[in-house]
């Protein structure tokens, strides 16, 4: 059975990566349901806009790496409707119809500004809280 217990020096290495795309300073977090297996919410084409688009507009306003927001690449965030589909934590919000115009909003308004947008939402519901109130099947 091999040793579970990554070598200090992958650790390491492991670490510094994290630091250099940003993770010791991340506020937001952002998820981008693109490039799917099998597209559902949106053709793929369009997905690659968005993402290139959230890409190239974090990078252009400094808050790509170090700047404070990561993102992701989702091969599907399982909402599979009205899509691009996003979501963005902390506070776990989602989005649909996120093209670049509305990705250029949520990054403005909700990454930035701290304010969802409304109109776009469609569900909110931030992830650190226990378990303990969910009601079980
Ligand atoms: S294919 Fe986009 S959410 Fe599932």
């Amino acid at each position: 059975m091999p040793d579970s217990h990554p070598a200090p020096a992958t650790l390491a290495s492991q670490r510094r990566v994290a630091a250099s795309v940003g993770v010791d300073v991340a506020r937001r977090h952002v998820f981008l349901c693109c490039d799917q297996t099998v597209p559902k919410c949106c053709d793929k084409a369009r997905s690659l806009e968005a993402w290139a688009y959230l890409k190239r507009r974090l990078k252009e306003l400094g808050l790509s790496e170090r700047g404070g927001v990561l993102r992701t690449k989702a091969n599907c965030l399982r909402v599979c409707e009205g899509g691009p589909v996003a979501v963005i934590y902390p506070e776990g919000t989602w989005y649909g119809g996120c093209d670049p115009e509305v990705l250029d909003r949520i990054i403005r308004e909700h990454v930035i500004g701290g304010r969802p947008l409304a109109d776009h939402v469609i569900e909110q519901n931030p992830l650190a809280r226990p378990l303990d109130d969910v009601p079980r099947p």
